[in-house]
């Protein structure tokens, strides 16, 4: 037995209003932790123990998004004579729209990864998250791990290839995000999405992400403010939220550049042009859930750039 490993991967927030599972970001924190150790009592990986998670997690191997991710990881490399153990702290909510069982995953292929001394490459390890991440909600979307893995702003394309690219960061952006204290799950989420949209709704939407896209490459903010509005998944996911509207309103009010449901929900998300702005949008979308007797949590945020790393 050696002494192991630590790894942290960040929470993120995917869609970002304008690009429904192919769109994310890495937050600075908060994240999970992940303890890996080689162990010669067993071949393979294992989830050894869960803090943090207050008996949520299955700890079972084949249930679990990190030791999915993991096992993957050592399959792709054929090797059979090895077993690892990993520890999960969870230093975030679950089931809060911050991508929890996309942590878990890329943690748990990063970490094994590492205890092998890195033979793969970061973003080789891109699939054997998204598999990972499949086992937490049956769908295939890497918009959360990419980022979490990767850092940044990324655009992904889900499918075998996983055709993913960094976007430019600008200088200035922040983020609020506050998690009011109620658990969606992801699945029940996305079966209330209509699977066909109309043409009008299409080049509407088409032309936000576009713009969001180019105002990234410009710093633009101006471009951003007119881009970063979902017409096609908020309003059908809204209602999930109490008070979504209001806390939007004062996000808006309080000179956000746009606001909307992280991931999937209950997270909301405002973006900032600097920390200013970020803290007072974060004390204004407070207060609506503190009137109405709702517990919050709120964080402010820049890009992570880097994503996951070992410390
Ligand atoms: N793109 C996914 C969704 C993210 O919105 O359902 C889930 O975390």
């Amino acid at each position: 037995m050696n002494a192991g490993i630590k790894v942290f991967a960040p929470a993120t927030i995917a869609n970002l209003a304008v690009g429904y599972d192919i769109l994310g970001l890495a937050l600075e924190s908060p994240g999970d932790e992940i303890i890996a150790k080689i162990s010669n009592d067993f071949t393979g990986v294992r989830i050894s123990n869960i803090r943090n998670d207050g008996g949520k997690l299955p700890k079972a191997a084949q249930k679990n998004t990190a030791s999915v991710a993991g096992q993957a990881v050592l399959d792709h490399l054929n090797i059979t004579d090895i077993g690892i153990e990993l520890e999960i702290i969870k230093k975030m909510p679950i089931g809060s729209g911050l991508g929890s069982s996309a942590a878990s995953a890329v943690g748990g292929a990063f970490a094994v990864n590492e205890i092998l001394k890195s033979p793969l490459t970061k973003a080789e390890l891109l699939p054997f998250c998204v598999q990972g991440e499949y086992i937490a909600d049956g769908s295939y979307h890497a918009d959360n791990v990419a980022p979490s893995l990767l850092g940044g702003i990324i655009l992904v394309k889900n499918g075998e290839n996983l055709i993913h690219q960094r976007l430019p960061t600008p200088e200035g952006l922040f983020i609020t995000i506050i998690h009011p204290d109620i658990e969606i799950l992801t699945k029940n989420a996305r079966s209330i999405i209509k699977s066909s949209i109309s043409l009008n709704s299409h080049i509407d939407q088409s032309f936000n992400l576009a713009g969001f896209v180019s105002s990234l490459y410009q710093s633009n903010f101006d471009l951003m403010r007119q881009c970063l509005n979902d017409i096609i998944i908020e309003p059908q996911r809204a209602h999930l939220i109490p008070k979504f509207e209001e806390v939007k309103a004062a996000a808006l009010k309080n000179n956000a550049i746009g606001c909307s449901i992280s991931g999937a929900g209950p997270s909301i998300f405002a973006l900032s042009e600097n920390s200013f702005d970020a803290e007072n949008i974060a004390y204004a979308m407070k207060e609506v859930f503190k009137n109405v007797k709702i517990e919050s949590t709120v964080i402010v945020s820049r890009v992570n750039p880097e994503g996951a790393y070992r410390f």
